[in-house]
């Protein structure tokens, strides 16, 4: 099940550079797994392959089977760390147009997502796609008080009383949220809707492997006791303390040892379209996680080949603070022959015979070294396929090897001040009562 190496050549960086963190990296590790089970630490993510409600477990899978019976869309409420893993595991594991798919081909509920934004246009067009068919919700938030997911909660809630009742209405609403704090579990409480909780000691972003991900998850037809024996997996392979063996910790030392060499953006790549949203939530995971107290390095994401004809010219020969994290999917799910043509007007029969997925993989070789020429060092994550295993495994990778990463560059990974701010002035600006601006 050893799905995930790492590959670390293409970094200009000496191993005895690298074993020169080996303490620290322990003394964190210590640390880490003396507080994972601590209630007042965010670090539940730590051992919750191994260490999850399997009660809860089993009702998640009930549920998204009543889902499954009784709706052809679930409407996904939920912002940032409640709803970006959800998306990510869900369009990696389907089909590429899994949404567009009618439903027989589908088998399963389109998954709608709203509650991510404010924007008008948005919640009226999903509105117009659900149409008449049978829907429930899924409303998620931690604080039950983010205001994108509250109001789409209230815009939706309202449409499917109207459509079903009152009674008909609270069975097609599933509510994750704090098992006592927030708005939205005193609602859930009155309305006696189902509810999951997401436990204390988990934040947002490192909470895809609880209820947050996992009902909707398992919704869209995706194993999830599988995706959970991915990451346990990870949990055991990532416990070897030692830098030497340990890539998830590697990872984390060469970022930064790149981030102290003027390497302040990295770019996490993928070949495959179905990992835009694995891609958002890695994003959300590293930035929230380390951008803080003037430090951090930027995560941001590309897809390639589509994005070598935009950003690749600036990541070729533009300034030369970038480094990339390259996931690359050694085999294929499907494939597709370049078939020979007789008349070649297209001059293309060089490649008859082969297969799109070795013409990838060579865009991909070409573009490494040709980055990595142009001094953008690359990291390559080398994923055996694509499915619920090897998804679980680099889920917990990235979460192990961020909080990692955010002690090493001397920031607190599990909390993130800075999202407040927009919030308060807002809240000023819409006038809720307890911001008045006191001036
Ligand atoms: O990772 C985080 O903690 C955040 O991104 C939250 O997930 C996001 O702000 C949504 O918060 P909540 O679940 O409380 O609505």
């Amino acid at each position: 099940m050893d799905n995930i190496k790492v590959n670390f050549d293409n970094v200009d960086v000496t191993e005895k550079n690298i074993m020169k963190y080996a303490e620290e990296v322990e003394k964190i590790h210590d640390e880490l797994h003396k507080k994972a089970n601590d209630p007042k630490e965010f670090l539940g993510w730590m051992e919750l392959p191994t260490n999850y409600d399997k009660k809860e477990f089993e009702k998640i899978k009930k549920s998204a089977k009543k889902i499954q019976d009784n709706s052809d869309v679930l409407v996904v409420i939920g912002i940032g760390g409640s709803y970006l893993g959800a998306r990510a595991v869900i369009e990696a594991l389907t089909h590429t147009f899994y949404a567009y798919l009618p439903k027989e081909q589908r088998k399963t509920p389109q998954i709608l997502y709203v509650g991510n934004n404010l924007n008008p246009n948005y919640i009226n067009d999903i509105i117009d796609l659900i149409g008449n068919r049978d829907f429930s919700i899924n409303v998620i938030s931690k604080s039950g008080t983010t205001t994108e997911p509250a109001i789409a909660f209230r815009i939706f809630r309202e449409i499917l009383e109207n459509k079903y009742g009152l009674k008909e209405a609270q069975k097609r609403i599933y509510v994750t949220t704090d098992k006592k704090k927030g708005a939205l579990k005193q609602l859930a409480d009155t309305e006696k809707y189902t509810t999951f909780v997401i436990p204390d000691n988990i934040g947002g972003r490192y909470s895809v492997l609880t209820a947050v991900g996992l009902l909707p998850i398992a919704v869209a037809g995706i194993d999830i006791t599988k995706l959970m024996n991915g990451a346990r997996f990870a949990q055991e392979k990532y416990v070897d303390k030692s830098l030497k063996y340990n890539d998830c910790y590697k990872y984390a030392v060469i970022r930064n040892l790149l981030y102290k060499n003027s390497k302040n953006i990295e770019i996490l790549v993928s070949y495959e379209p179905k990992l835009h949203y694995m891609i958002e939530w890695w994003k959300q995971l590293f930035a929230e996680s380390e951008g803080k107290d003037g430090k951090g390095i930027f995560p941001t994401g590309a897809e390639f080949t589509t994005d070598l004809h935009s950003i690749g010219q600036y990541i070729q020969e533009g300034r030369r603070n970038l480094f990339e994290t390259v996931i690359n999917i050694e085999k294929s799910k499907n494939d597709i022959e370049i078939k020979e043509d007789a008349d070649n007007l297209d001059g293309l029969n060089y490649i008859a015979g082969k297969k799109l997925d070795y013409v990838n993989k060579k865009a991909m070789e070409g573009t490494i070294s040709a980055h990595v020429d142009g001094g953008v060092p690359n990291i390559v994550i080398n994923m055996s396929e694509l499915n619920e295993e090897t998804l679980g495994h680099l889920i917990y990778f990235f979460e192990l090897a961020v909080a990692m990463s955010g002690n090493l560059i001397g920031v607190n990974p599990f909390n993130q001040p800075g999202v407040e701010k927009y919030k308060t002035n807002m809240f000023k600006l819409l006038k809720k009562p307890g911001y008045e601006d006191k001036k």
